[in-house]
């Protein structure tokens, strides 16, 4: 059961997981409360024997917060996969950290992405899921399956996201993600949402077309809630506007190296 549309209603307890979706395939944020409006969104799936540890965080930052909250949900050793969206160092620089607590775990990952985590310092030698950039990478369980969708210049060049079949939740990293100073876990208000997600996707996205593309490609998903790994969880009512906001933003590119006025004018009657 869905318990995003319950927990932005009420005052939600952050010193502790959050279960976002109940049942026998469970779904958690078990992230860090910080200052910094780079906080992140870790996030746990429990589904039988399979425990799924998403973009656990920085060493330094958010390591000993989203253990804590880990361990008061099943013991770390016990975890399976730890998925990693992109390389970058707020998302993941603790793999070391997790490796130890649980070697046997499986990172889930693009080639791209795979040349670059062990400089985080850990071997190479360790078991990888590659995700593929044909779309074509699923994680079966017994509930159902996470489906590995590549979302390329997003911001990484490789980067990717995470679709739940079982929940419908859409676990977005840097997509849909917001830097706010009045954090809160789901978001109520859209326009005030909007507002802090401009800023971070016109810096960090690569182009609209490059969202575009990407939109495109998880259209066929009935998603129930956006969960990024920065800023607020955008619970359903507010995913086709978030959609449609991110479809129609000029981002990146398109800012630093504009349209010519003649190739403006040929793009509209070509
Ligand atoms: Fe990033
Ligand atoms: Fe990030």
């Amino acid at each position: 059961m869905n318990r995003i549309p319950d927990l932005a209603a009420g005052d939600v307890d952050l010193s502790r997981p959050v279960c976002l979706f109940e049942g026998d395939h469970a779904v958690y944020w078990v992230g860090s409360e910080e200052p910094s409006p780079f906080r992140c969104n870790a996030y746990l799936i429990v589904d039988g024997d399979r425990r799924i540890l998403m973009d656990p965080g920085s060493t330094v930052h958010h390591f000993p917060q989203v253990r804590k909250r880990v361990e008061q949900l099943v013991p770390p050793s016990s975890i399976t996969e730890i998925i990693v969206h992109h390389q970058d160092p707020d998302l993941c620089d603790s793999l070391p950290s997790w490796l130890e607590l649980a070697p046997q775990a499986r990172i889930v990952a693009t080639p791209r992405a795979r040349v670059l985590l062990p400089y985080y310092g850990f071997s190479a030698d360790v078991d990888w899921l590659d995700v593929s950039p044909e779309d074509s990478t699923t994680l079966d369980l017994d509930h159902g399956s996470l489906v590995f969708i590549t979302a390329p210049f997003l911001h990484f060049p490789e980067g990717y996201v995470t679709y739940d079949e079982v929940s419908g939740f859409l676990f977005s990293s840097d997509i849909g993600a917001a830097i706010e100073k009045d954090w809160r876990l789901v978001a109520t208000d859209w326009e005030r949402h909007w507002q802090t997600m401009i800023p971070f996707h016109i810096f960090y996205m690569a182009s609209n077309r490059a969202l575009k593309g990407f939109l495109k490609k998880i259209e066929p998903f009935p998603i129930t809630a956006i969960c990024p790994q920065h800023g607020s969880i955008i619970p359903e009512a507010h995913v086709p506007r978030a959609v449609d906001s991110l479809s129609n933003l000029p981002c990146g590119l398109d800012l630093l190296y504009p349209a010519s006025n003649i190739e403006s004018v040929l793009s509209e009657i070509l």
